[in-house]
C-alpha cells in the first residue's frame, strides 16, 4: 500500500481494516461517496468488509473507503479499469456512460417505490443489466437499495413552477438533466463531495436526493426546506473489474459472491428503515419537510413525465411496460 491510501485509511477510519491485510492476502479496497453509517450503502460496504476479513482471513482482506475520500464516482470506474480499486457502488445513474439502458432508473416516476425497483431488478432483463458493461471491462455483481429521492432548495417548493429558474445540483445524467429542465431548473453536473459546498455557498440553489444523502451530507442546513416529492430513485449496482474478477481463485470468488449476495438481501430488507430513520434525523435537526397533496404531486408526474418519451428508444418501451406492470 502506498503511504497516501495509507494516511487515507488512517483518517477515514479503515484502520481496522488495514490491520486485517497482511502476507499474500487479496487486497480488495472498496471506494464509495457516502458516509459509513446511518446510510444504506455505508453501512452494506461495511457489513461486507467485516465479514470478509473475518470470514476469508488468510485469502482475502477488504479496506473501505467512504466519503470519496479514494474516489469521485466519475473517477471511480476508470480506476477501476486501471485495477486501482477492486469494489465500488455508483448510483445506477453513473452507469450511463456505459450503456443507455439504465437510463430507465432515472426517468421521474417511473418507479412507484423501492420494492418495484427490486422486482424490475430480479427480473430477466434487470439480472441481464448486470452483465450489460462486460464488454466495457465492468461486471455488475449486485443491486443495493437506497430510497426515493426527494427535492429542496434555498426557497419553499410545492408547485414545481416554483422551481423554475433555479440552479440544481444533478448527477451526471441525461435523464435527469432532462427532467430539471422540464421544470425550467438548470441542471449543474456535479461530484456528490462538492454538493453542500455549492449549496451553502449559492453556486446552486437546490438538488435532490436521497433522505439518507440528505441527512448525511447535511444539506439540510443549507437549504430552506425538502419537499417529499419522491419523484424517482437512487439505487447502487455493486462492481467490480472483469480482469481482476476472472484474475481470482475460484474459491475465492465464489466465497466472496456468496458473502455479498448475504449482505445485499440482508441490507435491502433493511433500507425502508435506514431511509424513515434518516427522514426522522433531518426532522428532528429542525429542517422543514414540505408534504404534498396528491394534487401538488399530480403537478410534477405531469411536468416530469413527458421526459419519458424522450427517453424510450434508449431503455425499450418493453422495459418501461414491464416496470409499470410492476407499479401497478
Ligand atoms: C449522488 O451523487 O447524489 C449519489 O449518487 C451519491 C450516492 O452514492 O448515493
Amino acid at each position: 500500500l502506498t503511504t497516501a491510501v495509507a494516511a487515507t485509511a488512517l483518517m477515514t477510519g479503515a484502520t481496522g481494516a488495514m490491520a486485517a491485510c497482511e502476507g499474500d492476502e487479496i487486497v480488495i479496497k472498496f471506494s464509495h461517496v457516502t458516509n459509513s453509517d446511518k446510510h444504506p450503502k455505508g453501512i452494506a460496504a461495511s457489513l461486507l468488509m467485516e465479514r470478509v476479513n473475518a470470514e476469508m482471513n488468510g485469502k482475502a482482506c477488504m479496506e473501505v473507503f467512504p466519503n470519496s475520500t479514494l474516489y469521485n464516482d466519475d473517477q471511480v470506474l476508470e480506476a477501476m479499469l486501471q485495477g486501482d480499486v477492486q469494489l465500488a457502488a455508483p448510483s445506477l445513474s453513473k452507469f450511463e456512460q456505459f450503456t443507455k439502458q439504465f437510463r430507465i432508473f432515472d426517468l421521474p416516476f417511473m418507479f412507484r417505490n423501492i420494492e418495484a425497483v427490486d422486482a424490475f431488478q430480479n427480473s430477466e432483463t434487470g439480472q441481464a443489466m448486470k452483465e450489460s458493461m462486460v464488454r466495457r471491462g465492468l461486471l455488475g455483481l449486485e443491486f443495493w437499495h437506497n430510497g426515493m429521492k426527494q427535492m429542496s432548495a434555498n426557497k419553499p417548493l410545492i408547485s414545481p413552477s416554483d422551481a423554475a429558474g433555479l440552479k440544481f445540483r444533478v448527477q451526471p445524467s441525461d435523464v435527469i438533466k432532462a427532467q430539471m429542465e422540464a421544470i425550467g431548473v438548470s441542471p449543474q453536473p456535479m461530484a456528490f463531495s462538492e454538493v453542500y459546498g455549492a449549496l451553502q455557498t449559492g453556486v446552486v440553489d437546490g438538488q435532490e436526493n436521497t433522505w439518507s444523502n440528505i441527512y448525511g451530507q447535511k444539506f439540510f442546513e443549507v437549504q430552506d426546506g425538502i419537499t417529499e416529492t419522491n419523484h424517482g430513485i437512487i439505487d447502487y449496482m455493486v462492481v467490480t473489474s472483469v480482469d481482476w474478477w476472472e484474475s481470482l481463485p475460484e474459491d475465492v470468488s465464489s466465497q466472496l459472491r456468496t458473502i455479498l449476495n448475504e449482505v445485499t438481501v440482508e441490507r435491502n430488507a433493511a433500507v425502508g428503515q435506514v431511509d424513515a430513520d434518516a427522514r426522522q434525523a433531518v426532522l428532528d435537526a429542525g429542517a422543514t419537510i414540505r408534504e404534498l397533496t396528491p394534487e401538488q404531486r399530480q403537478e410534477w408526474v405531469d411536468a416530469m413525465k413527458p421526459v419519458w418519451e424522450q427517453f424510450k428508444d434508449d431503455v425499450g418501451q418493453e422495459n418501461i411496460d414491464a416496470a409499470q406492470a410492476i407499479n401497478a
